[in-house]
C-alpha cells in the first residue's frame, strides 16, 4: 500500500509541471533585444507520458514569445518512431505564438530521424551550426550543438567559437559543454538533460545528475566565467515516469540589457 501510494504521488508530481519565468541581464546584449522573450522547452519525453502534453499545453496556451528553443530529448524511447513524441509535442505547442523562429538541438534519446520530424513542426535543427537573429540592424548569434553523449565530434566544440564579437547563445542538450562555452565567450547557455535530478530529497537536492563533467551546472542558474547558464529541470521524465521534490518545467526567459 505504501509503495502504491509513493508511486501514485510520483506520477502526480510528474504531471504537475511549472512555468518558470526568468529575467536575465547582460551588459553585452544589443539594445534591440532588450525584452526579447524565449520559451525554453527541454526533455519533453512525451512518448513516455503523452498526457503531459495537454496539462502543460494549457499552462502555456496564448503565450507570446519571440523565440522558441527546444534542447533535446523529445523522445524517451530511442527506438520508438519520432511521431510518438512529436505528435504530442505539436499539441503542447499549439497555443504558443512565436514571433521569430523555432530552433532545436537533439538529445541523447533522439535518433537522427528526429531532425526531419522536428522540421515538419517548423523547427530549424542546429547541428553544430549557428544562425543570426536580427532586429533593427543588430544581431545575436545562436549556436546549436550535437549531443555530447550521442553524436559528439570535435565539430561541436569548434562551432562554439564562431561569431566573434557577437552576443552568443548556445543551445546544448547537456550542461557538459559549459566550460568550453565559457572559454569561447558565450553569453548565454541553455540546456537540460539532468531533469534537475528528477528524484530529489526534500529541499530539491538531486540523488543523481547523470553528468560526467561540469557538475556545477547540474540544475538551475549558474555562471562559468563570462557565461550565464540555465539548466532546466525539463518538462518530462524518462522511466520511471515519476518525480519527487523536483517538478518539471517550461521556462520563459526575458533578456534584459543591463544598465
Ligand atoms: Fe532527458
Amino acid at each position: 500500500m505504501r509503495l502504491a501510494g509513493l508511486y501514485g504521488r510520483g506520477r502526480r508530481n510528474a504531471l504537475a509541471p511549472q512555468v518558470v519565468e526568468l529575467d536575465l541581464s547582460f551588459a553585452s546584449l544589443p539594445a534591440a533585444f532588450d525584452g526579447y522573450r524565449i520559451l525554453h522547452v527541454t526533455d519533453p519525453h512525451l512518448d513516455a507520458l503523452p498526457e503531459l502534453a495537454a496539462v502543460a499545453g494549457r499552462m502555456i496556451a496564448g503565450i507570446e514569445v519571440d523565440l522558441l528553443v527546444l534542447t533535446g530529448d523529445v523522445l524517451a524511447d530511442h527506438e520508438a518512431p519520432p511521431a510518438s513524441a512529436t505528435a504530442p509535442l505539436e499539441r503542447l505547442l499549439a497555443g504558443v505564438v512565436v514571433g521569430d523562429r523555432r530552433l532545436a538541438v537533439l538529445g541523447n534519446h533522439d535518433p537522427a530521424a528526429m531532425v526531419d520530424a522536428l522540421e515538419r513542426l517548423g523547427f530549424e535543427v542546429l547541428l553544430n551550426r549557428s544562425i543570426a537573429l536580427t532586429r533593427q540592424g543588430e544581431r545575436i548569434v545562436v549556436t546549436g550543438l550535437d549531443d555530447v553523449h550521442c553524436f559528439y565530434t570535435d565539430a561541436a566544440r569548434t562551432a562554439l567559437f564562431g561569431g566573434d564579437g557577437d552576443f552568443r547563445v548556445a543551445l546544448v542538450h547537456s550542461p557538459e559543454m559549459a566550460d568550453h562555452a565559457a572559454e569561447a565567450g558565450v553569453a548565454l547557455y541553455l540546456c537540460g538533460h539532468t531533469h534537475g535530478g528528477q528524484v530529489c530529497l526534500p529541499g530539491g537536492r538531486a540523488l543523481l545528475t547523470r553528468l560526467t563533467r561540469c557538475r556545477h551546472a547540474a540544475s538551475g542558474l549558474w555562471r562559468d566565467g563570462p557565461t550565464t547558464g540555465y539548466t532546466s529541470r525539463g518538462l518530462g521524465t524518462s522511466w520511471p515516469t515519476l518525480r519527487y521534490n523536483c517538478p518539471g518545467e517550461l521556462t520563459v526567459i526575458t533578456l534584459r540589457r543591463a544598465r
